[in-house]
């Protein structure tokens, strides 16, 4: 499928979770949409999908953890969500956005915990060695080196 088609559902989705109303079904049909046609995805995501991926087949897709290190509005976590990796994180600078959407994880996804984050670009909000080691990122030698963490293929930061 294409951007422009992810793009239309995903606005549909942000409009109902905006107006406040269920959002399991503009959910359904944005995970729908997303598995139509496995192994075609829209072409600025098929590096980050290909990782998740390799790690999923080595590990199983309900044990990755990805963390979006500036995850803005989500776009990029919700499409590797709708394709079955729950295990989405974000924090971004300055949006607002990203928070919103963890009424959707907890309502639809029955996943109770805040996941997604606004923060002050200087804490980080996990905990002590809860979370994350980054593999095969253009941002994993910064995030070892601010969150003195080994950087193993078992966790996905980008
Ligand atoms: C291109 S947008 C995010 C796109 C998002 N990753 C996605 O795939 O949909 C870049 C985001 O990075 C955030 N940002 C910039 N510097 C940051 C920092 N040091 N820490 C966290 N977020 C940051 C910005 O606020 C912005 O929302």
């Amino acid at each position: 499928m294409s951007w422009l088609e992810v793009s239309a559902a995903l606005r549909e989705l942000t409009q109902v979770r905006n107006d406040g109303g269920s959002m399991a079904s503009s959910w359904r049909s944005f995970v729908d949409l997303v598995n139509a046609d496995p192994g075609r995805h829209p072409f600025h995501l098929r590096a980050i999908v290909g990782i998740v991926e390799d790690v999923g087949r080595a590990q199983g897709p309900n044990r990755v953890r990805i963390l979006d290190h500036g995850g803005g509005g989500c776009s990029t976590l919700l499409y590797l969500c709708a394709m079955g990796y729950n295990g989405i994180h974000g924090i971004d600078l300055h949006s607002s956005n990203a928070k919103r959407w963890n009424r959707l994880l907890s309502e639809v996804l029955d996943i109770q915990e805040t996941r997604l984050f606004s923060y002050d670009g200087g804490h980080l909000p996990f905990a002590d060695d809860s979370l994350m080691s980054c593999s095969a990122s253009r941002f994993s030698s910064t995030c070892g080196r601010m969150w003195s963490i080994p950087i193993t293929p078992r966790n996905i930061g980008f």
